[in-house]
Formats: structure tokens, sequence, C-alpha cells
């Protein structure tokens, strides 16, 4: 097989917060990939960056109290703990904000412009009088045009999911400043995807079968007949992009156009080719030449909201500044945790994965858990915490490593480590696993890899059947047993070596410990073909992983530790407890409090502190609440009642089952001091369902 060579990599991440499990599964999905790509001997360079522009961080810089520059050298300097701890392996991490990403921009911008394909034109967008900006959409506040709900965003209202201009919101406020926003015109710069060229061109890309999922060309292929406008209303075909901000703006300044800037999505994916120049100028390597190699191969993971920043604008632009295109956009789904609430950038709460790794969890139990879910589709997936007990202990353990532990000890104690001649039966058990090779290469190069684990774990099944039916802790007792022992205990090294081949994308580190202890150079697919071989000796098996324990799952599912509020300099503080730091109304705004009745309550077996409430909040179904209120409280006393719910609280697996929010109840901190427990209850005519505001 021929070399390929490869330049992939991975949506960047805006520098205005950490990880969370969302990206965590983006990489790794896509450093499985690189990985199986290493192992079939292609070169692969895998870069990613921080996403550094835009006024979300410019504007949480400033309240940071930082420079942007700082502000996002801050999060930078986080990022490495995440990716070291789950073994993703960047070539290169840079920076949207790095000077061959200004240079690169620029050039791109300027390319495209000779190709008229950019024009400017007046636009009317609302100015912050107090912080003299324009104000992003998401900076403008006020009442929803639609259902009156106050304090909506300027381009859709979350309570009746309207869409519309920023400039139909009821009494407009800055979100910044409380200002009441003018009206002002701007020149805007806007690239030109309407212009027949990029239709064309773009409707070929995308419909080709060759650079999306199916399911993806299908989504794309409504936007060429019809799109949404800010205002709700719908127009026909591709619309023009507007990449151009009015200062101040932490971006990318726009050639011969004092105080404009590239809108952060101009320049975000140029980020990748930035990323890619730093990294090859390292290796004292020529970046153009590198681009211009036609087998070249260029691969983006990214989450499917982003798709049309992916197979739209980011091609065109490509393509008509004169560069190489993409060869495939892989796009993946979310990641949603028990069935709760979507990982999504603004909310990544549920699975922290530093937490995860504080915890001593195996970063391995989750990569193998994520890449037996991950299709290579555009699909959402769920982490589930009796689904990753299961694969990780009865899987993963419990069928791969497991073969190893059953022969090795045999191997060391009786035979010096030395694999014997294996016997018809044994071999026949070997080449069944050979020839799985390509099916196994062909699944993770289509991203299938729950359907790769699939076929590992028949694999490992069939081993198992075959160590059951060969018994060798029997063989072992009896006379005369010695070679047909061995032969059995060698046959399993040879399948357990092909299972991690099999499996060494998903899990590097436990291969790299197969490694050392089968005593063998690091092994690629082509490894498949031969076998260790009798006389090969072995190294002692040593315990190679842990299983997951459940009570490390309770652990990583329950709500973070409240942070102890500052105590009070001098008098008692009110209710024993210092308030809470100041936040803002939008803070406020996030907790979705819902009045709910209490349609059943019950003791929960086992625990003296906690009631079971069955709740009616007006959707249509009851949600199961935990209240540690049993001291207070008996069940007859709070069924029937009202009470205020957290309704939008991440479901949380507790030892009894899962708890779908928390009831409202006052308290003293101190309970030694001050006992009693009181469970907030509205005054008369409130309903199920209203919410609190
Ligand atoms: O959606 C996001 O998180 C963006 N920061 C992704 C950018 S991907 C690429 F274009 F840089
Ligand atoms: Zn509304």
């Amino acid at each position: 097989m021929s070399q390929r060579k490869f330049f992939v990599t991975t949506a960047l991440p805006y520098a205005n917060g950490n990880f969370h499990i969302g990206h965590i599964m983006e990489y790794i999905q896509a450093d499985i990939w690189v990985r199986f790509q290493r192992m079939q001997g292609h070169a692969v360079d895998f870069v990613g960056a921080d996403d550094a522009h835009g006024a979300p961080i410019m504007i949480a810089a400033e309240k940071a109290g930082k420079t942007p520059q700082q502000f996002v050298a801050d999060i930078a300097a986080g990022r490495k703990p995440y990716l070291d701890g789950f073994h993703i392996a960047f070539d290169n991490w840079h920076s949207t904000d790095a000077p061959e990403n200004h240079v690169l921009a620029q050039q791109i911008y300027l390319d495209l412009k000779a190709a008229g394909l950019i024009e400017t034109r007046t636009i009317e967008q609302f100015f912050d009088p107090d912080k003299n900006m324009f104000l992003p959409d998401r900076f403008i506040k006020g009442e929803c045009p639609r259902c009156h709900t106050k304090d909506q965003y300027g381009d859709n209202c979350e309570s009746c999911g309207a869409v519309y201009a920023p400039t139909e919101l009821i009494q407009p406020y800055s979100a910044l400043s409380g200002a009441k926003p003018v009206l002002k015109q701007s020149e805007h710069f806007f690239f030109k995807l309407s212009d027949p060229r990029c239709v064309s061109f773009l409707e070929q890309w995308t419909q080709d079968g060759q650079h999306v999922q199916p399911e993806v060309a299908n989504k794309v292929k409504e936007w060429f007949t019809v799109r949404t406008n800010p205002d709700g209303s719908t127009s026909e075909g591709l619309g023009d992009w507007d990449i151009s901000r009015d200062a101040p703006y932490f971006g990318i300044e726009i050639p011969d156009a004092p105080g404009k800037y590239f809108y952060v999505w101009l320049d975000a994916p140029v980020g990748y080719l930035a990323s890619l120049k730093n990294l090859l100028d390292k290796r004292g390597e020529d970046y153009e030449a590198y681009m211009a190699d036609p087998s070249l191969e260029q691969y983006h993971f990214i989450g499917k909201d982003i798709v049309t920043f992916h197979t739209l604008f980011w091609p065109a632009m490509l393509k008509f500044s004169g560069r190489k295109t993409p060869d495939r956009i892989c796009v993946h789904g979310f990641l949603t945790v028990n069935n709760g609430e979507k990982m999504s950038k603004s909310r990544g709460t549920g699975l922290d994965p530093l937490k995860y790794l504080g915890l001593g969890m195996n970063p391995e139990w989750l990569r193998y858990y994520l890449a037996a879910k991950l299709n290579g589709r555009n699909e959402d997936i769920d982490f589930n915490a009796e689904d990753f007990l299961a694969r990780v202990n009865s899987d993963l353990v419990g069928k791969y490593v497991n073969i190893a532990s059953r022969a090795a000890g045999f191997l060391s104690k009786r035979f010096g480590g030395k694999l014997g001649a294996i016997s018809a039966d044994g071999l026949q058990l070997v080449s069944h696993l050979t020839a799985q090779k390509d099916t196994l290469a062909r699944l993770y190069d289509s991203r299938d890899y729950a359907r790769a684990i699939r076929e590992a774990m028949a694999c490992a099944d069939l081993v198992n059947v075959y160590v059951d039916a060969n018994k060798p802790w029997e063989l072992a007792k009896q006379e005369g047993q010695d070679e047909r022992l061995q032969d059995v205990c060698s046959t399993c090294i040879e399948a357990f070596r092909l299972l991690t081949i099999y499996l060494k994308p998903v899990l590097p580190q436990l291969a790299a410990q197969v490694e050392a202890f089968l005593q063998v150079e690091p092994m690629t697919f082509a490894d498949v073909d031969d076998l260790l071989g009798a006389g090969h000796a072995i190294g002692t098996y040593k315990h190679l992983i842990q299983r997951v324990e459940d009570k490390q799952l309770d652990a990583l599912l329950a709500p973070p530790e409240p942070v102890p509020a500052a105590a009070a300099e001098s008098a008692e503080p009110p209710g024993g407890e210092a308030l809470a730091e100041t936040i803002t109304i939008d803070d406020f705004a996030k907790v979705d409090l819902r009045i709910a009745r209490i349609v059943a309550c019950a003791p929960v077996e086992g625990s003296t502190k906690l009631l079971r409430l069955t709740l009616d909040a007006g959707e249509g179904r009851t949600r199961n609440v935990f209240s540690g209120i049993a001291s207070a409280y008996k069940p007859e006393d709070l069924q029937g009642k009202l009470t205020v719910l957290v309704a939008n609280l991440a479901p949380r697996k507790m030892k009894f089952g899962i708890s779908e929010g928390m009831v409202l109840a006052a308290s003293h901190a101190d309970e030694k001091q001050q006992p009693g427990i009181y469970v907030l209850e509205p005054w008369p005519g409130a309903q199920p369902g209203m919410r609190i505001h």
C-alpha cells in the first residue's frame, strides 16, 4: 500500500473557557483516526489551536481585568493537562492570534478581493453609546416581539423560540452597559457567496459524495434553495457573508480598512493553516511546498453545529483564493450525559474531564467507551454510567485483558516465558483473527469505531471460548500435558497480541504496556501478518488495567462541591453564611425555577436523609427528585403541595436512582446551631410549570 499524507485538524476551541467533555470527545475521535493512519504507515500532521478572537472573548477579558492577549494566553496555559491526560497527541497547538494567522488571513482576503468576491455595503446596526461600540446580537437584549418574555437575546427568544432581528426587540438594551442602543450605519465587508462561481463550486463540492457524510450533504443541499434570514423570513439560495466587524474588536485588521476587523469566523479556520505552518517552520519545512503536494489529504473533524462554516464558507474561501480545498469534513453529533442535556459549548456540565482524571479514572476507559459508541455518522451519543461500567468491566477488562492474564502466568512459571508450537486448532483461531485485519482497517478508516470494537470483541469472545474449552488451569494439573498447556497458552498470547494491534488506536497506553510485556517493538497493522512464533520469550505479566468502580462514577457525576462563601469579617453572617458573590441578572436567568406539584412523596429505603419526590412541573410527565429533607417532613406532609423546582439542573445519578432536579428549601448553615429545614411553597394561585422570575 502506498503511503498517504494527511493534514488533520479538530475544531479550534474558543479561548474563553476550559475544555469540556464535548471537546475531549472530538479530540479522541480524531486522535484514534490519526493513530490508526500512522499504524497503517501513513504520514499524518495533526494540529489544533485556540480560537482567540471575537467580541465575547474581548468582553470576557475586560471583565477579568486582562488584555485579550493575556486572557487567551491564560486559557491556553490550561490546555495541556487535558490533552496529555487523555493521550490526545496533537503535533502542534497554536493560536489564531499568532502572527502566521494574521498574515495568512490577510493574504486569503486579498486573494478573494482580487477574485472579485468581496464587496462593501452599508448596514444599520445597534450601537452602545456608553461603550462606544457596535453590539453583537448576543449582547443586545430586550422583550421578545412575539411572546413578550423579557430579557431575551437579540437573535432569538429562548422562551418561545422566535427568530428575529435585534431591531425588532421591544425596549432593547445593551447587555454590556444597560444603555439603550441606537441604530447607526456602518460599512461592512461581504464575501459574495451568492456569486454563481461560488454556488456552482459548492453545489458540486458538497454533493459529490466525496467530502461530507451523506446525511450532512442532504442538510447542506437545503441551503442552496432556501435560507433563513435574521428576522426569521426566508430567501432563496446562498446569501453573502458579512465578514467584517468594527473596532473595538479583538481580531485581525482588514488590509486598507482602518478600524475594520475580520469577523472571528473568517480567521478561525485559517488558524488550521497557521498552526500547520508554525509546525512546519519548527521542523524547517516549506509550507507552500507542503500544501502544493497533490497527494496531501486535508481532513477536518468538527461538530454538527459548525457545518455551515466548514462546508460553505471555508471551502469557498480556499477555492477562490487559489488554495487547496479540504478533502473531507468529518462531522460528529453531540455528547449527552445520562440522556441529559446536550454537552454544548455553552453548557459543558455534567462530566468534567479534569474531575474524571482527578478521580484517578483511567483515560483509556473513556477512549474505549467513546470508541464503542462512535460510528462515524453525524449522530448524538450518550454517556451512560451503567453502560460505561459494563463496557469497560465486561468487555475491555473481562473479555480482552483477561486473555493475557489467563495465559501468561503458566508460560512464565512453566516454560521460562517461551512460546511453544501451536497446533491446528490454535492456528485456526489465530488465522481467523488475522483475517479480520482488512475489515478492522476499513472500519477505522471510515471512523466506524463502534463496529471496529464490536469486531474486536467478537474475536475476543472466540478466544475466550477457546480458553474455556481447553481449560489451561486443568491442563496445568495433568500429567503429560505440558506441551498442550504451552500450545494453548501460546495461542492465547498470539491472539492477545492481534487484539492489541486492533485496539491500539483506541488504547495507546495499554498497547505500549502490552508491547513491553510481549517484548516486541511498537506494533503496526502490518504486524498482524506475522506471529511471535515458537521460541519467542515474553516478559512477566503485570496487571494491565483496573476495573471501574461504581463509586468512581457516582463521584464523577455528582455536582461539584459548593465553594464556601468567604466568611464575613465582623458580625455573624445572616443564616450562618456570608452572602455569595454578586451575580448578574444573566447569571440568575440561567437557573430555571418552576412551580411543581409534589404528586407523590415516599421514604427512600436505605437512607435516613432522603425523601423521593414525584413532581409535576407541567411538562406532561413527572420527575423523580431526591431531597435531603426526611429529617423535617413526613411524606404525607408534602403530598399534594406546591413547591419550587430547579428545573434545568443536570440530572444527577445517586445511589438510589437519578434525581432530575432539586426542590428549594431553606436552612441555617449550621444545622446544630439552628436545626430545621423549610421547603418553599408559593402563594396560592401559582400553577405547576410557571417560571419564577
Ligand atoms: O464553534 C467553535 O467553538 C469555534 N471556535 C470553532 C472554530 S473551528 C475553526 F474554524 F477554527
Ligand atoms: Zn418569545
